[in-house]
């Protein structure tokens, strides 16, 4: 959001800037209002107030609970899907099904949502195996298993014990792709879908790709293996004919179209579709882009032609996250350097205090620089990031390492 609100704010059309509800970044673009993003009664309300002429939803929960379709019934303009567009990535069971039903490639899978089942589903498929919570668990519904224990004992965990606040009580098993993930972005409302630069995250904790999988701990953009005709071959085969088929099956998607694509040696597959920008993708993408991120919003709203203009520079970011993370987040830890570094830095679980800012979240900063080439841009970043103190953050030390 923080990004998001970085490139809004910088469009001539932009007088003012309003957040719900914001965070102490935002807060030095524009003003933030206290509330939550789940309260879809208030939002309306305070854009009928304050005569909002464009509201821009950033992130997956509001879409899903219908905030678009709210704000648009009270007579004002919203860039986000409606709910049941929103549904490509609040059920990964319906993203899958869409996707099968309109030959949209994609790794083979199977859907349950009986714990004994899923047991028994687990034997056809090969290891590693993939299981996916149905439902929203903010990028850590996934877990990629390697034997029949551990994939008992994360169904178990998922439909029993009713971890990721019962996101798992439905699951999807996936067979497990191989090849080199990526991430493109689309700007469409159906009809027109216009390609962002392309974006690479870096979803496990650990160095290396270890670990448990997060929300994400850093990306780049672009991404060298990511040519003009591989992203020709995405928008071909991928993201235009999904555009396509939701307005068939009568759910446009307006907003943000993210898809998570697995470059195959059977070709390219689709790992997931996103209802918004990624995190942290917003954060390496957004930076890049020179034209008007409104006039572009209000073009592609308006039927007309979308223009965008990119730099050539490799923008680079590195995830500040809670030394627990993703099992826990800390609050209220003092943080210090902010404002000395040399870069962008956006804040994504921080809060204000009377002693300065401390943590308030499991991801908590994500400090970016832009240069002429990834390995300056990385070199850049990781000095940069040594700037911020604080006891209770680590980061990864190899963002991009691996494609340089
Ligand atoms: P998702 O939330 O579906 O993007 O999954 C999170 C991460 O898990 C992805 O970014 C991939 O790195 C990994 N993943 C998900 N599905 C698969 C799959 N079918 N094969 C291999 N890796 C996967
Ligand atoms: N970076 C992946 C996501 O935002 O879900």
């Amino acid at each position: 959001e923080h990004a998001i609100a970085y490139k809004l704010k910088q469009s001539p059309k932009v007088s003012e800037l309003y957040a719900i509800p914001g965070n102490p970044g935002i807060a030095s673009l524009g003003t933030c209002v206290p509330g939550s993003v789940e309260d879809n009664e208030f939002i309306v309300d305070f854009v009928q107030k304050n005569q909002i002429d464009l509201t821009v939803i950033g992130p997956e929960v509001p879409l899903c609970n219908g905030l678009a379709d709210d704000i648009e019934k009270a007579g004002y303009k919203a860039f986000g899907p409606q709910k049941k567009a929103a549904t490509l990535e609040g059920s990964k069971a319906f993203s899958k099904d869409f996707m099968i039903r309109h030959h949209i490639p994609t790794a083979k899978y199977v859907e349950v949502t009986d714990f004994e089942k899923a047991c028994k589903e687990v034997d056809h498929f090969d290891f590693p195996l993939v299981i996916k919570a149905d439902g929203l668990a903010a990028g850590k519904g996934v877990v990629i298993v390697e034997n029949k224990e551990d994939a008992i004992s994360t169904l178990k965990e998922m439909m029993v014990d009713g971890a990721l606040d019962g996101a798992g009580s439905k699951v999807v098993l996936e067979e497990f792709l191989t090849g080199f993930e990526c991430s493109l972005l689309c700007f469409t409302d159906g009809k027109t879908i216009v390609p962002m630069v392309s974006a690479k995250d870096h979803k496990q904790i650990f160095d290396g790709n270890k670990g448990p999988n997060t929300g994400g701990m850093g990306s780049y953009s672009p991404v060298k293996k990511i040519t003009s005709e591989i992203i020709d071959e995405a928008m071909n085969e991928i993201m235009k004919p999904m555009a396509s088929a939701m307005v068939k099956e009568g759910v446009p998607f307006t907003g943000f179209l993210y898809g998570g694509l697995m470059l195959t040696e059977k070709g390219i597959k689709t790992i997931e579709f996103n209802a918004r920008f990624g995190d942290p993708e917003a954060e390496v993408i957004l930076p890049r882009l020179e034209s008007d991120f409104v006039q572009a919003i209000l073009d592609l709203m308006d039927n007309k032609p979308v223009e965008l203009k990119w730099t050539d520079k490799v923008s680079h970011g590195v995830v500040l996250a809670s030394t627990n993370y993703p099992a826990s987040s800390t609050k209220g830890s003092l943080i210090t350097g902010v404002d000395d570094v040399d870069g962008l830095v956006f804040h994504m679980g921080t809060k204000m205090t009377d002693e300065g800012l401390v943590t308030d979240g499991g991801r908590v900063l994500m400090v970016v620089t832009l240069e002429d080439d990834l390995q300056t841009a990385f070199d850049h970043t990781y000095k940069e990031l040594e700037k911020i103190q604080c006891k209770d953050l680590f980061h990864r030390n190899d963002i991009g390492k691996k494609d340089m």
